[in-house]
């Protein structure tokens, strides 16, 4: 086929990476290089770079192994977006680059920078282990070997899209909590203690539900859906948090958990008012004695301020509540419905 020089020009151009250094063992601080090279059309981020180690400059460090989307060695931010490198095509950046032409590469946040772009993983594989992500098997030990332990095609599809994770930790690079709290659970981590825990042939779901409830856990996500947002396998991760949210105010109640009694009361002043009642949500979630000695100094803040949230006879219920409690009552027994369905 013959090329006309405008598809030429639209085929291949020169492309400014733009990628963070850093060796801890001789730099004091990150820099960032700038590399120009010709880029055609089908090239993606992973194999730019690939030509810069091998043609220019052989000490940028990042991790590679697949190629293909499959083994997510090669999560880093491209133009500020977690994502595969190996997967990420260089001309679908372009439109995207704050500076036209040049291309951001940093290392995915949240986790520890080991050299240039490559994190230290430990820190995910040991809340794995803490929240002990694995099957262990709930068959007694003189079965074991004499017959197969299946498992029906229903039940498989309640975690097959939770199979697809890769350990990217794209989604852990994107976490708001994370960024705020290292010891946080972590979205990947909750992805797959729920495909754990909903796995008919595990023996520690009530021990990782226990642990998933404590401080750091579940309840400390803040629903802002940025993993399941960035997650390269397009996994509902919210759906596996909701699921353990579910699980837990099934299964354990009210009684250990300030997330489980705050997501109570958000709930009953939904049913009642069609609002939130917030000047009490505080006390209803924690408890007197901690909401007084830990929220008194703000509160006293936003009453100099007239910020302070209406009391509680004031706060009028919404228009419509008539039909909305209709359909309140409604959709909460389709989701119990559900619930029963899913945990037969
Ligand atoms: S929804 Fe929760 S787990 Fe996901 S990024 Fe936000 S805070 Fe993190
Ligand atoms: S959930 Fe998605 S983004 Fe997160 S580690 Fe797994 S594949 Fe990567
Ligand atoms: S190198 Fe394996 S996912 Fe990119």
């Amino acid at each position: 086929m013959t090329v006309t020089s405008e598809q030429h020009i639209e085929g291949k151009r020169d492309v400014t990476f733009r990628v963070f250094r850093l060796n801890p063992q001789v730099d004091s601080k990150p820099y960032f290089d700038d590399y120009t090279i010709p880029v055609e059309r089908g090239i993606t981020v992973l194999r730019a770079l690939n030509y810069i180690k091998e043609n220019i400059d052989a000490s940028v460090s990042y991790r590679v192994f697949c190629q293909a989307g499959i083994c997510g060695s090669c999560g880093m931010r491209i133009n500020g977006i977690s994502k595969l490198a190996c997967t990420t095509q260089v001309w679908d950046e372009l439109p995207k680059c704050r500076e036209a032409g040049i291309i951001k590469i940093e290392p995915l946040r949240n986790l520890p920078l080991l050299k240039d772009l490559i994190v230290d993983m430990d820190p995910l594989v040991g809340k794995m282990k803490h929240y002990r992500n694995w099957v262990e098997s709930s068959m007694p030990e003189p079965e074991m070997g004499k017959k197969e332990f299946l498992v029906s095609e229903e039940e498989f599809s309640r975690y097959d899209k939770a199979t697809d994770c890769i350990l990217c930790a794209s989604c852990v690079s994107e976490c708001s909590i994370l960024r705020a709290n290292k010891e946080y659970v972590s979205p990947a981590v909750l992805l797959k203690s729920y495909r754990m825990n909903v796995d008919t042939r595990d023996s520690l779901h009530d021990v990782r539900l226990a642990e998933l409830v404590q401080d750091h856990g579940v309840w400390d996500c803040t629903h802002c859906y940025r993993c399941q947002e960035t997650c390269v396998k397009n996994i509902p991760i919210m759906e596996a948090i909701h699921g353990i949210r579910e699980d837990a105010i099934e299964c354990r109640g009210l009684k250990d958990s300030a997330g489980a009694k705050h997501a109570e009361a958000f709930m009953s002043d939904i049913e009642k008012k069609g609002k939130l009642v917030e000047a009490t949500l505080p006390f209803r979630t924690n408890g007197v004695a901690w909401t007084v000695k830990n929220l008194l100094p703000m509160a006293v803040k936003m009453i100099m301020k007239r910020r302070t949230p209406p009391p509680p006879p004031l706060v009028k219920s919404s228009k419509g509540m008539k039909q909305f409690r209709e359909e309140f009552r409604e959709m909460t027994e389709h989701v119990k419905d559900d619930h029963k369905t899913h945990n037969k």
